[in-house]
């Protein structure tokens, strides 16, 4: 499969967006109710100017189309706080629905692996959808406990805590 891997900028928004929402929407089902599903897909996927601009937040291009996203930062989501600089967290990780199962994901994941080692990152962590936690063990993650976030103060979402060495 011939594709290419590049940091994001903020011009990559419009492209970003229909890949998260795609991808949310319809490889999350059966995983969550659709209730569920039809109020955190909305705001699980708007992209995030901070990670757009981070350097450590990756599209996979084919012929130069945005495909796959994903990527990395020392600060903890959902704040802009670094607890610890030896862990990095994966972020926002979604491949459109027309491209699973080439490896896309996987090659993002490589890069992050690679770019965070240079810095002296020794461990990802990761909070998996519950459709994606055979993906990140594929990859190498560790599944830890099962934990709810909350996208809106009545809107529970569970994820599962995951690690790994690097
Ligand atoms: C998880 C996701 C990003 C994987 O994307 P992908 O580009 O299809 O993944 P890859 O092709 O790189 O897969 C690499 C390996 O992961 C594993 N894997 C990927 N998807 C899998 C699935 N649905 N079930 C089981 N294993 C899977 C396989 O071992 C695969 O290797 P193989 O195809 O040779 O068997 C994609 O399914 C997705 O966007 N899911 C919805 C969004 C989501 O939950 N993101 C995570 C947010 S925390």
């Amino acid at each position: 499969m011939n594709f290419s891997i590049r940091p994001t900028t903020l011009a990559d928004n419009d492209a970003i967006e229909p890949i998260l929402k795609a991808s949310y929407s319809t490889l999350l089902q059966g995983f969550y109710d659709a209730d569920t599903l039809a109020r955190a897909v909305p705001i699980m996927s708007k992209a995030q100017p901070d990670l757009l601009t981070s350097g450590t937040y990756y599209a996979a291009t084919i012929d130069e189309k945005i495909v796959a996203c994903g990527g990395w930062t020392l600060a903890v989501p959902g704040t802009k706080k670094v607890q610890d600089a030896s862990i990095a967290h994966i972020r926002h990780v979604a491949t459109h629905p027309d491209h699973l199962r080439k490896g896309l994901a996987k090659a993002i994941m490589t890069h992050c692996f690679d770019a965070a080692q240079a810095i002296g990152v020794t461990q990802f962590s990761c909070f998996s959808s519950l459709a994606a936690v055979a993906f990140y063990e594929s990859v190498g993650f560790r599944a830890g406990e099962q934990k709810t976030v909350s996208f809106a103060p009545d809107l529970p979402f569970p994820m599962v805590v995951m690690t790994r060495d690097l």
